[in-house]
């Protein structure tokens, strides 16, 4: 480890979750940090046979010895919240930066109904745009306002900062994708903040000379959901050809699914300053490859595709998922 930041390479969904959820059991952090925007986000993860979906929670909650922080930079819809705190039953081991924003009912309501927000970008109507335009007005309420949140309110630098001091591992969950940040994707088709593993840092604070590993996670078949370009996209009877067409976690709207993209995955492992990347969904190019856990078992064709991801991105393959269960998962760290 020690600090770890996991980001999504394309236009998010690449599958942060269930990696997240894997390098928690594996690597055993002291720590998972959420980053990233807020509860527009969907993470999946499927462990021991239980599917579930998370907006706001690290992921990484699976590793039951984790202690799991949501940081300053993160949005916080307090309903969401509560729900899956005592869903997952995590009192106790979760913590709040006292100055996460938060998500009020009229953001939410204004994030539906605006014409642009809601026709024309595709949001996810989960208010998060209207409370980051109420957070940089200076309009916006801080978790220490709100009353019901007090019991979880700590400082998520300095926590973690600490947990680094003492040479402990801390993994960081980004969420959304490259291709949807403020700042580097296709805006205005975007969400409301950049998406970079910069920002994640930040998010959760830490400096940028503590960031020990980066991992870009890039799914074989990218995807998009809302509006806004994507260059490689296929037409939905070649997705259900290749039987690989895929629903919303937060919307359940279809997502658009497109080929891979060599140029956009070596554009973002530039910018997110990639150590190593975690390549998802190898399995829906190769169905044979399913649950594969030795890089020698799997096909020619996967392989090649690897080799090919290595050579776009310039940087090393480390993890192959090859499922969505988090043991399905080839590990070449070493
Ligand atoms: P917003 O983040 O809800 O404002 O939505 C802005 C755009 O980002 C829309 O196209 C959403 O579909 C997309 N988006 C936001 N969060 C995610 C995510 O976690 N995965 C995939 N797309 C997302
Ligand atoms: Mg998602």
């Amino acid at each position: 480890m020690p600090s770890t930041i996991v980001v999504g390479g394309f236009f998010g969904d690449e599958g942060k979750g269930k990696i997240i959820a894997y390098l928690a059991k594996h690597d055993k952090p002291e720590v998972v940090a959420r980053g990233g925007v807020g509860p527009n986000a969907g993470h999946t993860v499927e462990v021991e046979g239980k599917k579930y979906a998370l907006r706001m929670v690290p992921s990484g909650f699976v590793y039951e010895s984790a202690r799991l922080l949501i940081g300053a930079g993160v949005l916080v819809d307090p309903e969401v919240f509560k729900r899956e705190v005592s869903s997952f039953g995590l009192r106790g081991r979760v913590g709040v930066d006292w100055r996460c924003g938060i998500i009020e009912a009229k953001h939410i309501e204004e994030d539906r109904k605006d014409a642009d927000l809601k026709g024309k970008i595709g949001t996810t109507g989960t208010g998060c745009g209207p409370a980051n335009a109420a957070r940089a007005l200076r309009k916006a309420r801080q978790a220490k306002d709100v009353k019901e949140l007090e019991e979880f309110l700590c400082d998520v630098p300095r926590e973690i900062n600490e947990v680094l001091d003492h040479g402990k591992g801390v993994l960081v969950e980004g969420t959304q994708g490259f291709g949807i940040s403020l700042l580097y994707g296709t805006y205005p088709f975007v969400t409301s903040k950049d998406t970079s593993a910069s920002q994640m840092a930040a998010d959760v604070g830490i400096g940028p000379t503590r960031v020990d590993e980066v991992v870009v996670v890039f799914k074989s078949f990218p995807t998009r959901v809302g509006e806004g370009p994507f260059e490689t996209q296929m037409s939905e009877d070649k997705a259900a050809e290749l039987h690989i067409e895929e629903y919303g976690t937060v919307t359940g709207r279809k997502r658009r699914i497109g080929q891979w993209d060599g140029k956009m995955a070596a554009y973002s492992a530039m910018i997110n300053g990639a150590t190593m990347v975690a390549l998802s969904g190898v399995d829906r190019l190769d169905p044979s490859c399913r649950g594969v856990k030795k890089y020698e078992e799997l096909s020619n064709e996967v392989k090649e595709f690897v080799a090919k991801v290595e050579q776009d991105t310039r940087v090393p393959v480390k993890l192959i998922s090859t499922g969505p269960e988090i043991s399905e998962i080839v590990d070449l760290r070493g």
